[in-house]
Parts: C-alpha cells; sequence; structure tokens
C-alpha cells in the first residue's frame, strides 16, 4: 500500500493511503462545479466527509458535506482549517484563488491540493502568455499578435480579415473575449479594454485570427508528468436557443460529444495535450490539476485551441463526473501526489449526460436574488440529479446568482437523457426562471451519422 505522510500543524504525522483510509476533502468555490465535485467525491468510500469554501445551497443540503464560509481567497483561514482538521486533499474549483496563488501557499504548509501553482494558472490568467507557449510548443491554435499601445492594436486590426478576435489578456469573468463582425466594432473592444473595462486584465490585449468549426470542451487531468483527457464534453455559451445572443458562463452541456471520436482524440493528445504538457515542464512548471482545452474543431477537421483554462469547467464538470466510474478521490489525488501514470485507465459508465441550467431572469445581465426554489424534490424523484450553481439555504431555499441551477440527467443514450432531463426541469419553479430548451441538440444528427 502507498502511503502519504503530511503533518499537521500540531506536528502530528497523518497518514493519507491511496486505499483504505478515510480522507476528509476540502473543494474550494460555490457553483454548480463545487457542487458536482463535492456530490462525486462523496460517492467514495474513502471519503468521510467534504467541507466547501464558501459552498451553496447544495452543498448545505448535501449529506456528509458541510460548507465553511471563508472567501476563497483566504488562503491562511483555508490552511488554519485543513492542517487543524486533517484535511487529506484540497480540491480547488475556480480560477481566481488558482491565479492567486492558492496552491504554492498550501503547498508550503505541506497540504495536499490539486490544481495548478500560480505559474501554471497563468494558462488562463494571462492569454497573452498561454498563446506565447502554444506558438513556442507549435501547437495548433489562431494565429495571434499581443499589444500594450492602442495605436498599434487598431492600426492592425484596420489590415486584418474580419471577423477578428479581440481578448483582454487577464481574466475578466468570461467577459474579455469580442468576436467583432466590423473593424468599427474590433475598435470598440480594443478601446474598452486598453480605457480598464476590465482592470488590470486589459492592459494587454491579444488580437487573433477567427477560427471556425465547432467547439468542444476537453477537460484533461495531470499530475504535471502524465496527462490523460477525461471524456470530451460540448458546452453551451450563448443565453438564447440556436446559440443567439449574449455570451454567458455556459447554459448547458453534453458528454460525451459525438465529434470527437477516438481517433481525433488520439491527435488532441498528442497534438495539444503532450506537448502542452512538455511546454509547462521546460517553464519548470509543476502543473497538477485539469488542463481545460477549449477547442475548434475546423471544418476540415483538425483539432485547434481557442483557449486553455487552468480548472474544471462549470457546467462540463457537472456532466463529465456522473459518468465517471472510477472514484473521483482516487483520481485526483493521484494527480497531486504525482502518481497518475500508476492509475489503470480511467473507468466511464457507456451512455450520455446531460445538464441544462436554470438561470435567473436578466442573467446574464442584471438579475435579481433571494427568489424561493421549489419542486426539487419532485425533479429528483424522476432520477435527475440537481446540482446547485446560485443557491443559498436560509429558512427557504432561495436563489442566489445568475446561474441558479444545473438539472442533470444520465442514461444509456442522449435522446433519453434530454427526455430525463427536461422532464424534471418542468418540476422546477422559481419565478422569472429560464433555461435553454434545445441543450444537447447539436450532437443528435452526429450521433445518427
Ligand atoms: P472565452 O471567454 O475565452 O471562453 O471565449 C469566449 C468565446 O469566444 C469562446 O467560447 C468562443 O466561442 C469565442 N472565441 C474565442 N476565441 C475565438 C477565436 N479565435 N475564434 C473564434 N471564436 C473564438
Ligand atoms: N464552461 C466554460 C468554462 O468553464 O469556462
Amino acid at each position: 500500500m502507498v502511503a502519504f505522510r503530511q503533518f499537521n500543524q500540531a506536528g502530528t504525522i497523518v497518514l493519507i493511503t491511496s486505499e483504505g483510509e478515510l480522507v476528509k476533502v476540502l473543494v474550494v468555490g460555490s457553483g454548480g462545479r463545487e457542487h458536482a465535485l463535492a456530490w462525486k467525491l462523496l460517492q467514495s468510500e474513502r471519503i468521510q466527509e467534504v467541507i466547501c469554501v464558501p459552498g451553496n445551497g447544495g452543498t448545505a443540503l448535501l449529506p456528509r458535506c458541510q460548507n465553511l464560509a471563508l472567501s476563497v481567497t483566504d488562503f491562511e483561514g483555508m490552511s488554519r482549517f485543513a492542517l487543524v482538521n486533517n484535511i487529506g486533499l484540497i480540491v480547488v474549483g475556480p480560477e481566481v484563488p488558482l491565479a492567486a496563488g492558492i496552491t504554492d501557499y498550501l503547498q508550503a504548509q505541506n497540504l495536499t491540493v490539486f490544481g495548478p501553482t500560480q505559474a501554471g494558472a497563468q494558462i488562463e490568467s494571462s492569454k497573452a502568455w498561454a498563446k506565447a507557449l502554444m506558438q513556442d510548443a507549435k501547437i495548433p491554435t489562431a494565429a495571434a499578435e499581443v499589444f500594450t499601445s492602442l495605436d498599434a492594436a487598431i492600426a492592425y486590426v484596420k489590415q486584418q480579415p474580419l471577423p477578428i478576435v479581440v481578448k483582454a489578456d487577464g481574466l475578466a469573468a468570461g467577459k474579455g473575449v469580442t468576436v467583432a463582425a466590423t473593424v468599427e466594432a474590433a475598435i470598440e473592444a480594443i478601446t474598452a479594454a486598453f480605457a480598464g473595462q476590465f482592470g488590470e486584465a486589459g492592459s494587454q490585449v491579444v488580437i487573433e485570427e477567427c477560427l471556425m468549426g465547432e467547439e468542444v470542451s476537453v477537460l484533461a487531468i495531470t499530475d504535471g508528468l502524465t496527462i490523460r483527457p477525461l471524456l470530451p464534453a460540448q458546452d453551451h455559451k450563448r443565453i438564447g436557443e440556436g446559440d443567439t445572443g449574449a455570451n454567458t458562463g455556459g447554459m448547458g452541456a453534453y458528454a460525451p460529444a459525438p465529434l470527437i471520436t477516438p481517433a481525433l482524440m488520439d491527435r488532441i493528445q498528442q497534438e495539444i495535450l503532450e506537448p502542452t504538457l512538455a511546454a509547462l515542464r521546460q517553464r519548470e512548471i509543476d502543473y497538477r490539476g485539469v488542463l481545460y482545452a477549449g477547442l475548434m474543431i475546423t471544418p476540415e477537421g483538425d483539432p485547434k485551441v481557442i483557449e486553455f483554462n487552468c480548472r474544471f469547467g462549470d457546467p462540463e464538470t457537472q456532466v463529465v463526473l456522473p459518468l465517471l466510474e472510477t472514484p473521483l478521490d482516487v483520481v485526483l489525488l493521484a494527480c497531486a501526489q504525482q502518481r497518475l501514470d500508476q492509475l489503470p485507465p480511467l473507468a466511464w459508465k457507456s451512455g450520455a449526460a446531460v445538464c441544462v441550467v436554470i438561470a435567473a431572469q436578466g442573467y446574464p445581465e442584471n438579475y435579481q436574488k433571494g427568489l424561493a426554489i421549489s419542486g426539487l424534490e419532485q425533479a429528483e424523484r424522476s432520477g435527475a440529479m440537481v446540482f446547485h450553481a446560485g443557491t443559498r439555504l436560509k429558512q427557504q431555499l432561495v436563489t442566489d446568482g445568475g446561474r441558479v441551477l444545473g438539472v442533470t440527467a444520465v442514461s444509456d443514450a442522449l435522446p433519453a437523457a434530454l427526455k430525463q432531463v427536461y422532464g424534471a426541469t418542468d418540476c422546477i419553479q422559481f419565478e422569472g426562471m429560464y433555461y435553454r430548451r434545445d441543450i444537447g441538440h447539436r450532437a443528435l444528427p452526429q450521433l445518427q451519422e
């Protein structure tokens, strides 16, 4: 049996084993992704308890799970709690604490963390840094130039074919990207970024070629030496049916995405995942966590990187984890402890999973919070799972975010999963709730091919 030693604050040795012993896990974040992580971890017989920082109404209601009211950037508070409570693993959900160096801080206290260091998180927190890495390592991606001056950026877009993509360099909560159909729209986006619309994130701007094709998310887990893809998923980023309207954090997802054949996944592994990990290592980055490749599959069938994220996707996680058969703690601990090569291939359930996000009226712009939610028991009685994205448990369950719930169903095939998920969404009510009725429909013709 492989054993790993840690010292807690009192100087006591705590033994965490890859088999057998019960582990307490701390999950950092408060969205649907973190609810799904906590739910999946608790299915493992080795997991005694999950603590979510700060969690949401869904994690508050989950048996053997409790919320800890700390901010996701309160590294000191989390570290103190983890050391005193013998936390065996810390899983970081969102990009903000990763980019702020949570992993570096906690690792320095001898804690075991799933999530890259601040240096590794640059793959998401700086689009210019990620682009330079891809260009050095010859990873297929959109051609791009980086600008630190407004005039030079404007002069450049005037000479480029349209549409063209303008990106603020840093983290901008999903709002920093403009796909501009006209030069005027591109100039407006560049001007807004340099004027500080995204704060520091817009002090550099990446201008890149617009890729055509179909988007897919390949989340891969890595321990810094070995990298393995999870099942491919497809997200639905636009608010409106038929992929229209404003960009959102994601209105629904399904997995596996039939667009990614085994042969194409092999190419993604060889042409994108392996060389990216090698390029990270070359920069002396020991990357242990999720490398999320947002890909465009071009009309010629070639995979190209749109962007990398340094974490699990939301809502992709809500469809990928329900299909995973290997206990999640085993997978995440193997990454955090750098022994992923010793793990047998990941086991997956056959069939398909789909997640429909129910949003508050007005999202992704302004929306109200605190609205009473009902019908979740009926929805779950029909066999669906309801992951909470923005809820809070007061006297009763109320809305607390733009994306409120992620209703998820697993079945032996996508059409059956869709039927089940939409049966469940029909049971749920809160004032002004909105969801897309066409989640997963893009895959249906592909399944018939
Ligand atoms: P992001 O906020 O980085 O996830 O980007 C938002 C969306 O912008 C992506 O999901 C794509 O739909 C689109 N996008 C970003 N870069 C490109 C590109 N080079 N070509 C086409 N679409 C892009
Ligand atoms: N679903 C998109 C993201 O997690 O960034």
